[in-house]
């Protein structure tokens, strides 16, 4: 896998809706954590394998002043973030790779990543470089419901045909570490939506059934934090 086969699949999901039904899955768990994040008045936020952007813009109207910019390395999802920009929304888009930024130094008071960083193809150059565009006492949030607790995703690979890191919690956390981020803490989220009603329910790869679907949703997603040391 190199980085433009990931875009050129990525591009295949955005022609195919997947950015949009992404913002239905995800959306109640990232509303969670976005609510103890902590975003202050004029923060500057990176959100890292933004889609469409749809969370982007959320972290932009987090609170007055703050800004926010989405990467991603699908060129479709970020044209797909453009078309659905509103002048109105601090938030800005662009096409790039976790594992190199092309972003200064220290500029962030928070990233955040949701569904995204297990897609990486070298977790210690992504950390490194997250670690790198942080302000010093800046906060890192990464959302993930593929890990290797939530046995029910472990097909998912095979399914969507795209590589992805399998971690236990504690080896994220120690992934964490090793990057020099302190204050590393985890839990689990579970969408406060419920598990809906099996009669609406329609298959997909990754919930291929309702016993599926069930054992993803009870595990919940794992919310890992961390803070850059000042
Ligand atoms: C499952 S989607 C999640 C999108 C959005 N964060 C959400 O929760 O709906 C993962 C995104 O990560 C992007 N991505 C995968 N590998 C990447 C990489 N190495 N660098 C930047 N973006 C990447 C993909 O293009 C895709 O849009």
């Amino acid at each position: 896998m190199s980085h433009t086969i990931l875009a050129a699949t990525f591009d295949r999901w955005a022609a195919n809706g997947r950015g949009a039904e992404m913002e239905t899955e995800h959306g109640d768990v990232a509303r969670q954590v976005i609510a103890g994040m902590k975003i202050r008045a004029g923060d500057q936020i990176l959100d890292l394998g933004c889609g469409n952007g749809w969370a982007t813009r959320l972290l932009a109207k987090a609170a007055a002043g703050a800004q926010a910019l989405g990467i991603d390395i699908s060129p479709a999802m970020i044209a797909e973030a453009e078309r659905l920009h509103s002048n109105t929304i601090r938030a800005r888009y662009a096409v790039g790779a976790f594992e190199k930024l092309e972003l200064p130094d220290a500029r962030f008071q928070h990233v955040v990543s949701l569904e995204a960083l297990y897609y990486t193809l070298d977790i210690h150059a992504a950390l490194a470089e997250i670690r790198r565009v942080m302000k010093p006492g800046g906060t890192l949030d990464l959302v993930l419901e593929y890990y290797a607790e939530n046995d029910a995703t472990a097909l998912w690979p095979e399914r969507t045909g795209v590589p992805m890191l399998r971690l236990t919690e504690s080896a994220w956390r120690e992934e964490l570490e090793r990057a020099c981020f302190v204050e590393v803490a985890s839990k689990r989220v579970i969408d406060s939506r419920g598990l809906g009603d099996p009669a609406r329910f329609r298959p997909s790869a990754c919930y291929p059934d309702w016993r599926t679907w069930n054992d993803i949703h009870s595990a919940g997603f794992l919310w890992l934090h961390a803070v850059k040391p000042r």
